[in-house]
């Protein structure tokens, strides 16, 4: 029985879909009020609980021999779902004699970006995760093409694409998909056992690039509105002045804005080895799904 968490999120959703294609036993863990219709049709155990629930992890550990942790925070604390929900569901696979343990992190965890409550929360499970004895793969994605679908349909339909900072940094948006599959076989692939790898598409695109490959599918000019960060800052400084909680909470998407994330050719190519894949383009990506 493979438990994943986050079952209705971008990834997790995902990894559902592809173990239940491949007839394997999934319990996906969902809120009462998350959209799990397509889960349960799929023919997945639906576990209805709170990652911020103790007893609800130890009840959905029970007779698993798989945890893919795929979980985000819904924009509450988040260290009580990044952390805390995690080292639950390690002390309880660990406790259940579970088989191997996927950890979905992000690129830069070891970085140690003071500004973010979930960059620090990723390192600190990843610790936790790999003195814990337990088979382990973590793997630290760059941003997900999943998320830029918004983005590109609001291209398709004005043109309009927004960069807050500086549009030179880096990126290696990778498919949503192939994370998916990645996860799942990573649970199988001897090459991923107690491995942290980082994962990127197969291209490291400046983030001014991303408007070029949505002109190219949508046969559209695009108009780049580029903000400096110093902006973002002053409204982040003065929402600061009336709610300090609110003000922390933006430390994520500050150092997402502030940084580049991108993996090298030599960390692509591993991980395509060790997965005998190869890895899908963003170009491929948001053709697959938006264009007609
Ligand atoms: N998105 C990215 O670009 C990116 C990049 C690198 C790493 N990651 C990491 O990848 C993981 C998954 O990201 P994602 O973008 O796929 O997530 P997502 O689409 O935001 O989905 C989050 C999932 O977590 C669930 N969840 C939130 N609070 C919960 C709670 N209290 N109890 C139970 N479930 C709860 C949500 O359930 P509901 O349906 O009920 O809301 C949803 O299924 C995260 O750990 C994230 O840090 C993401």
């Amino acid at each position: 029985m493979f438990l994943v968490t986050g079952a209705t999120g971008q990834i997790g959703r995902r990894v559902v879909r592809l173990l239940r294609e491949r007839d394997m036993p999934v319990r996906a863990f969902v809120r009462l009020n998350s959209r799990y219709g397509e889960l349960e049709q799929r023919g997945a155990e639906v576990f209805i609980g709170d990652l911020r629930e103790d007893k609800d992890i130890q009840k959905a550990c029970q007779g698993v021999r798989y945890v893919i942790s795929a979980h985000s925070s819904d924009g509450g604390s988040e260290e009580a779902l990044h952390y805390r929900a995690n080292v639950e569901l390690i002390d309880q696979a660990k406790k259940n004699g579970v088989e191997h343990f996927v950890f979905i992190s992000v690129l830069g965890a070891g970085r140690g970006y003071e500004d973010s409550a979930t960059f620090k929360a990723k390192r600190e499970v990843e610790k936790y995760l790999t003195s814990s004895d337990l088979n382990y793969t973590i793997l630290r994605p760059a941003g997900l093409s999943s998320n830029l679908l918004p983005l590109a349909e609001r291209f398709r339909d004005t043109g309009i694409y927004l960069i807050i900072g500086d549009s030179k940094n880096r990126t290696s948006i990778v498919s949503t998909d192939d994370l998916a599959q990645i996860a799942v076989d990573s649970t199988s692939v001897e090459g991923a056992k107690n491995q942290t790898l980082p994962v990127g598409g197969p291209h490291i695109l400046k983030r001014e690039d991303i408007p070029g490959i949505f002109s190219r599918i949508f046969n559209q000019d695009p108009i780049i509105i580029n903000l400096p960060l110093l902006l973002f800052d002053g409204f982040r400084s003065g929402l600061g002045l009336v709610d300090s909680e609110a003000q922390r909470s933006f430390g994520t998407l500050r150092v997402l804005l502030a940084n580049e994330f991108f993996c090298t050719s030599d960390e692509i190519s591993r991980l395509e080895s060790i997965y005998n894949l190869k890895m899908e383009s963003l170009e491929s990506f948001v053709q697959r799904y938006l264009a007609s």
